[in-house]
């Protein structure tokens, strides 16, 4: 698969799971320099504001910003989990937004979207506070596993509907801190 880049490794180990190298960095890298260069040019002179998602889009979100040109804000929200008692599944509610958005362009930057729940709730909650626009950017978007329809304005990349970790993305807090991206293993 590819050219072999010596810095990477073909698998990686996170608690009792065996991961194998699905992207690479380079790839990765490419993926969000076309993406950062949409946004340049759709929101110009709109002066964004970007909400990156924590945990897991820190490290998307850090290399997506160095590629943005335009003037812009940048502040990090973060989902706190709950299991809700009316509902069947957990409720996620958005904490941490220190920012006034009422008639910005926000862009949420999120890792990945795999059901599309979490971002079908965030953009309702933030919908509350009259943004100007709202724009979803993720790295990565499971196709197969989408379960509401949401509005992807951009994406790097697409994936199967499979469990993966690094560049930010964590299988029970860990992985985060890889350059590649890491398929689970099906054993
Ligand atoms: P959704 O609500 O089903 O779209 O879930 C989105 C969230 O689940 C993401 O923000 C991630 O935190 C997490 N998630 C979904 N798929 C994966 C994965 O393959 N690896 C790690 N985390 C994932
Ligand atoms: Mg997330």
């Amino acid at each position: 698969m590819g050219s072999k880049d010596c810095e990477s490794m073909e698998k990686l180990q996170v608690k009792d799971k065996t991961f194998a190298i699905s992207i690479r960095e380079a790839e990765i890298q490419k993926e969000v320099r076309r993406v950062a260069a949409e946004i340049n040019r759709d929101l110009a002179g709109k002066e964004p504001l970007f909400l990156p998602v924590l945990n897991g889009a820190f490290i998307f979100a850090a290399d997506l910003l160095r590629e943005v040109t335009i003037p812009c804000e940048v502040s990090f929200i973060k989902l706190a989990s709950y299991q809700g008692t009316q509902t069947t599944g957990a409720v996620r509610e958005v904490i941490g937004l220190a920012k006034d958005i009422t008639g910005r362009h926000v862009v949420i930057v999120e890792d990945i979207i795999d059901s599309g729940l979490t971002m079908a709730h965030m953009i309702e909650t933030l919908e509350a506070h009259n943004p100007a626009s709202i724009s979803v950017c993720s790295l990565l978007v499971k196709p197969d596993a989408l379960k509401v329809q949401v509005p992807i304005h951009y994406r790097c990349m697409n994936i199967p509907n499979d469990f993966i970790v690094g560049y930010g993305l964590d299988y029970d807090g860990f992985g985060r801190n890889t350059r590649d991206v890491y398929t689970l293993v099906k054993d």
